[in-house]
């Protein structure tokens, strides 16, 4: 596992009074990205407001610059871009760098697969050591090659994108937004119908979003948790209006936070509520979480409400594996619920935790163990023994992940001691003003 950045930032969370105030967190990743791939393979002109302004999505952005489209920033979270059309990529002059994206990464991967250009494809040492098979290997049967690279299976590589691509029936190995998106949007260029299965509906903000850019798109139930998802090809895209929610995945953070800290009361903005994205909501309530949806809207395509989260007294559950796809990035932060939860909280299946920014399966288990948790991991189930409250005291390796810091932090301002992370700096790539959002409520982070 991947220890240090060059450059570290330690930061502590100590407990302190009840969190207090009303924020909204950056906009929604998922649809960041989309927003910018889709725009740069639209005709005519995308504005996007409330784009998440993280180091993952602005490496999105650039690698929509170096491959042709106009993509400008206006003023605070809204964005502009003049789109090139599908197949319309032009040849980049130098390497993709994707940092710390494994989305921003798969999904352009998919895109570039449908342009009869090659590509560059890297990031940090975290991306180097993720699997990126499961994306090549939809895209090689539609055409694109892998020309450098070891057996294609790791960053950097080189993927040469199809000069007709073919349309394929696809179905997902394992229950991935990433790996749909990517066949999707390849699909986008070729003729015919290029169709997704999924036997778990992952996150479908790429169909949704297909469809608002004028995609033919037909989605129908798959047995009983799956999808099935036709694309009609060689689309056209027009440039449209995107308004982007505030992310539950980030939301996750405050949210768990005001429920641990003793008296706090908290709401938070635009929380985007799709349902494919909200089973930790689910999950904590079944614990005895006190989360009230308030002024439940979706003039942005996407649902979302005001949350009003209270202090609560949790109790230990059973979450279903099916449950996964939608809470996949925030089993960690449940982790830190479930520790401070009376009895005991089983997590089922979560295999694909082993390969997101770092092995989360892992690092979840060390960050509850170094501070006093009882824990385990049984094939690849994650058994939390909550005790009502947390020693504390821990110093926890970030691993590179952005969720493990915010997790730990989070753990730390209910805890009996503080809780120290060696490195916050990755912090940055989903959720930039975490640590000053997180004082404005009343966190003692330092
Ligand atoms: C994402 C899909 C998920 C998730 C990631 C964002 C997306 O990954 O973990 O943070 O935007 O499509 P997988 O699709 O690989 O599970």
């Amino acid at each position: 596992m991947l220890t240090k950045s060059d450059d570290p930032t330690p930061i502590e969370a100590r407990a302190g009074g009840p969190l207090r105030g009303k924020v909204r967190v950056p906009g929604d990743k998922s649809i960041s990205h989309r927003a910018l791939i889709l725009g740069a393979l639209a005709v005519g002109e995308t504005r996007i407001s409330g784009l998440l302004e993280g180091e993952d999505v602005l490496n999105t952005a650039k690698s929509m610059r170096a491959l042709g489209a106009r993509v400008e920033r206006r003023g605070d979270f809204a964005w502009v871009v003049q789109g090139v059309g599908v197949s319309g990529f032009a040849q980049p002059g130098v390497p993709l760098d994707f940092g710390n994206s494994g989305t921003g990464c798969r999904l352009v991967m998919g895109a570039v697969a449908g342009c009869p250009i090659a590509a560059v494809f890297d990031g940090d040492a975290s991306l180097r050591s993720r699997p990126m098979r499961r994306v090549l290997d939809p895209l090689e049967l539609m055409g694109a090659r892998v020309t450098a690279g070891g057996d294609g299976g790791r960053l950097p590589l080189t993927l040469t994108g199809a000069r007709d691509p073919v349309p394929v029936v696809y179905r997902t190995p394992v229950p991935s937004a990433q790996i749909k998106s990517a066949v999707l949007l390849a699909g986008l260029a070729a003729p015919g119908v290029t169709t997704v299965i999924e036997q778990e509906a992952s996150r479908d903000h790429t169909e949704l979003m297909l469809k608002h850019f004028g995609a033919e798109i037909v989605v129908n139930p798959e047995g009983p948790f799956g999808r099935r998802i036709a694309l009609t090809g060689q689309a056209e895209l027009h440039g449209v209006e995107i308004i982007v929610p505030a992310d539950p995945s980030s939301a996750a953070f405050p949210l768990v936070a005001a429920l641990i800290v003793g008296g706090s009361d908290i709401m938070l903005n635009d929380v985007m509520t799709n349902p494919l994205r909200t089973g930790l909501f689910k999950t904590l309530r079944e614990m005895g979480a006190s989360i009230e949806e308030i002024e439940a809207r979706s003039d942005t395509g996407e649902p979302m409400a005001q949350l009003r989260v209270r202090a609560s007294r949790l109790h230990g559950v059973e979450v279903p594996p099916e449950r996964a796809p939608s809470m996949i990035d925030e089993y960690l932060v449940l982790a830190v619920a479930a520790s401070f939860a009376e009895g005991t909280t089983v997590m089922h299946g979560l295999k694909e935790l082993r390969v997101k920014e770092s092995d989360r399966l892992e690092a979840t288990a060390a960050m509850l163990r170094v501070n006093g948790v009882a824990v385990e991991i049984s094939g690849d189930d994650l058994i939390v023994q909550g005790g009502g409250h947390v020693p504390g005291g821990g110093l926890v390796t970030t691993h590179m992940d952005h969720r493990i810091a915010m997790s730990a932090l989070v753990m730390g301002l209910a805890s009996d001691r503080p809780v120290k992370v060696d490195d916050a700096g990755f912090i940055a790539t989903s959720f930039p003003n975490f640590i000053p959002m997180m004082r404005s409520l009343g966190a003692e982070l330092s």
